[in-house]
């Protein structure tokens, strides 16, 4: 019964074998190799386009590096206020960007919505002593486990666009939003307007491995220099390029985020119809977040089961968390079963 995130499980069968495949024979390194070159044909392909690829081995590396790419060190990168890129990952943007400053914005559920964005843009008074916004960065899906839908990542961008603002998407949980909004990924990301996406596979089968994904290949000449001065250029790129390719293959990695989207989907049915017990937001990818009476809490905690209590900072205006209980959240994976499930709604049913 761990629902504590998507990270706690080890890689998928398909990913482990592509190690273990690769890892015979002399290869060139530093991702020559032929895993990681297979890796960027496949990610042309899947986003129907010429990209720039550049794999890594965290998701904070990929978002840290897309914005060092895109900002410079006296510019701001608007994001949500609970973004991972703002709250999770120490000030790492900030480091790799050599000081541009990240500028959270308030959101139902951690997305930003397109007037948020613009009122904000509204209010700069284009001084040369405030930093001047360059980017824009967003979460797909977002902290609060919700998928942006096409129109409103489209409008998010041309907002963007019209203020010379570059776009940033960290995917981390890009598979199973893509997978829940039943749009190809060239649908919910260039074609829109997404400059820069950090494809997240780590929590989704990887054991370690993303790709930021410059969908101008223009735009990623520095990347390589980038990469290589923050240490993030593996000597054995095959590592990445082995795991990634495992992932993509068959389309493994839809599989893998439909497969956690649907374990959601029925823990979250479950969840609701616990005594006392609603969601603080819907459940839209690969995250629940129920709100629970204290008790049922302690009850789930005492039988083993592991999750997050979570902030309440981003519910919808009106809905508030009562002194005796707690919004927490929980996250499936590629590897969650219907016996976790069950066990885990037997116990909170008490
Ligand atoms: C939204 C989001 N972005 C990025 C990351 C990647 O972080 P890490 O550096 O832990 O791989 C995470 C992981 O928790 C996340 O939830």
């Amino acid at each position: 019964m761990n629902f504590a995130s998507d990270n706690i499980v080890g890689a998928s069968r398909p990913v482990l074998e592509a190690l273990v495949s690769a890892n015979a024979g002399a290869q060139p390194a530093y991702g020559g190799d032929d895993a990681t070159r297979a890796v960027e044909t496949m990610l042309c392909e899947i986003f129907e386009r010429d990209c720039a690829v550049f794999l890594v081995a965290t998701g904070t590396a990929a978002n840290a590096l897309a914005l060092s790419a895109l900002v410079p060190p006296y510019g701001l990168t608007i994001c949500h206020a609970e973004a991972h890129v703002i709250d999770d990952e120490c000030g790492a943007p900030e480091f790799f960007t050599g000081g541009a400053k990240l500028a959270g914005v308030p959101g139902v559920g951690g997305k930003i919505a397109p007037r948020t964005l613009s009122d904000w843009l509204a209010a700069r008074s284009g001084h040369e002593k405030e930093m001047p916004a360059r980017a824009l960065s967003i979460s797909q899906a977002t902290e609060g486990g919700l998928v942006y839908d096409a129109s409103e990542i489209g409008a998010l961008c041309d907002i963007a666009r019209e203020a010379g603002l570059s776009v940033h998407m960290d995917g981390a949980r890009f598979a199973n939003a893509l997978v829940a909004s039943g749009l190809t990924p060239a649908q919910t990301t260039w074609k829109l307007g997404v400059d820069v996406l950090s494809f997240g596979a780590t929590k989704n089968g990887c054991l370690a491995a993303e790709a930021v994904v410059f969908f101008d290949p223009a735009r990623a000449e520095a990347m390589r220099f980038l990469r290589k001065r923050s240490g993030h250029t593996l000597s054995k790129g095959r590592l990445l390029g082995a795991q990634l390719q495992g992932y993509l293959a068959h389309d493994h990695w839809l599989s893998n985020a439909r497969h956690a989207n649907a374990m959601a989907a029925r823990l979250a049915q479950g969840v609701v119809a616990l005594p006392g017990a609603r969601l603080g937001f819907p459940c839209e990818a690969n995250e629940v977040f129920p709100v629970l009476p204290r008790e049922t809490v302690t009850r789930l905690r005492a039988a083993g089961a592991m999750f997050h209590p979570w902030s309440a900072r981003s519910l919808s205006a009106g809905e508030r968390v009562a002194p005796h209980e707690m919004l927490v959240r929980l996250v499936t994976s590629f590897a969650t079963t219907e016996q976790e499930i069950e066990a885990f709604l037997s116990v909170a049913r008490g």
